[in-house]
């Protein structure tokens, strides 16, 4: 298959590339050349920028047809559109990677692809921080009107595994696999209560699996793509994390009161904590993705993923990372407060 990627040098894209080049695909990747190509000779490594009104913007991609495009650094629906109108007659599938971060309301848990998505209050917005969620979902409707029954609409839950350098799920691998990465730590971890709290991810390997399954079986439609609803709670995730290394840290769980109190930030501070104080997000970690599940989507040990992130973290630089992960001595306060320590 020729394989277009737009992106691909990152996080995702770099497990795109991966699996891709394992199957034997023809790809090319098209990036501002800014992030370093690891796979220099055995991709075609085409250099723009994603936004025609930044030169050479998107040049590089005129000409050449594919069988599939993977666009995996979309965010404001005009510049998406640029793409998508330049290669409708030139690919044969456009898959977009958007978001489950779409859906206007997730306040109740199992909501499926019919759940109406955000709206933009300003369609001209491109401000992406505070619109994430509707600037995909416009993103998505640009791609699905210029391409179709020929469009493919990915919805991630959070990303995780090697490479995911925003330190979410990384926070709990180093936390309890390699705490010295995190400063001095108390041999005592804060987690917030209850062990039941459910987690929903997808390891980006097995996105990019599910993701080139659906380039090459050319398959249309809108996928929910991560865990199952269930499959794992923090508690699953505490003892995965506490049997991968000889002397861990001992969770102790911290009610939301707590931390609450305590100001930690949820998602930022600790991560992948939402408050039930927070009823909005209530559904968040517990959407259904049965679609994408009966579609092909697999989900790996987690075992596998917390042992492979790991190995990461240790042999990359660390020294950007954890600036907004909750600090030691703000974890020690906690367990203090919480007569944990
Ligand atoms: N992380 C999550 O938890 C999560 C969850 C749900 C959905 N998603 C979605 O998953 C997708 C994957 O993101 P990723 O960062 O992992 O992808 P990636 O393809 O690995 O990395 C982004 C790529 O885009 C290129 N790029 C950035 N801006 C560009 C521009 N203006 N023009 C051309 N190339 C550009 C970068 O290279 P250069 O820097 O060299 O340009 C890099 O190769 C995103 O669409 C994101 O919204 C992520």
């Amino acid at each position: 298959m020729r394989l277009l990627i737009l992106g691909g040098t990152r996080f995702l894209g770099r497990h795109l590339v991966e699996a891709a080049l394992a199957r034997g695909h023809d790809v090319t990747i098209f990036t501002r050349g800014r992030t370093p190509v690891p796979w220099l000779g055995r991709v075609t490594a085409l250099t723009g920028d994603r936004d025609p009104r930044i030169a050479p913007g998107l040049a590089a991609l005129d000409g050449a047809g594919f069988d599939a495009a993977v666009d995996c650094s979309g965010y404001v629906p005009r510049v998406v559109e640029a793409s998508a109108r330049l290669l409708a007659s030139r690919v044969a599938r456009y898959l977009f990677v958007s978001s489950l971060s779409v859906y206007a309301d997730v306040s109740r848990p199992g909501q499926d692809e019919r759940t109406p998505v955000a709206v933009l209050a300003d369609p001209a917005t491109e401000d992406i921080v505070p619109n994430y969620g509707a600037l995909k979902a416009a993103c998505e409707t640009a791609v699905g009107r210029i391409f179709g029954a020929r469009a493919t609409q990915v919805r991630p839950g959070l990303i995780v595994g090697p490479h995911d350098a925003t330190d979410r799920f990384g926070y709990w691998v180093a936390r309890f696999v390699h705490p010295e990465l995190l400063g001095d730590r108390e041999p005592r971890a804060v987690v917030p209560a209850p062990p039941e709290r459910p987690l929903q991810f997808i390891d980006a390997r097995d996105l990019a699996t599910f993701i080139l399954d659906l380039a090459e079986g050319d398959v249309p439609g809108t996928f929910n793509a991560c865990s199952p609803r269930g499959q794992w709670t923090i508690g699953d995730l505490v003892d995965t994390l506490c049997a991968l290394t000889p002397s861990p840290p001992s969770p102790a769980w911290v009610d939301e009161a707590t931390l609450v109190a305590e100001s930690v930030a949820p998602w930022v501070g600790l991560p992948l904590w939402l408050p039930a104080s927070e009823p909005d997000s209530a559904g968040f970690m517990a959407m259904d993705c049965s679609r994408a599940q009966a579609a092909g989507l697999r989900t790996r040990a987690l075992r596998e993923t917390v042992a492979d992130t790991a190995a990461w973290l240790a042999s990359r630089d660390n020294a950007p990372a954890w600036k907004q992960v909750l600090g030691a001595a703000a974890e020690r306060r906690i367990l203090g407060r919480a007569g944990a320590a």
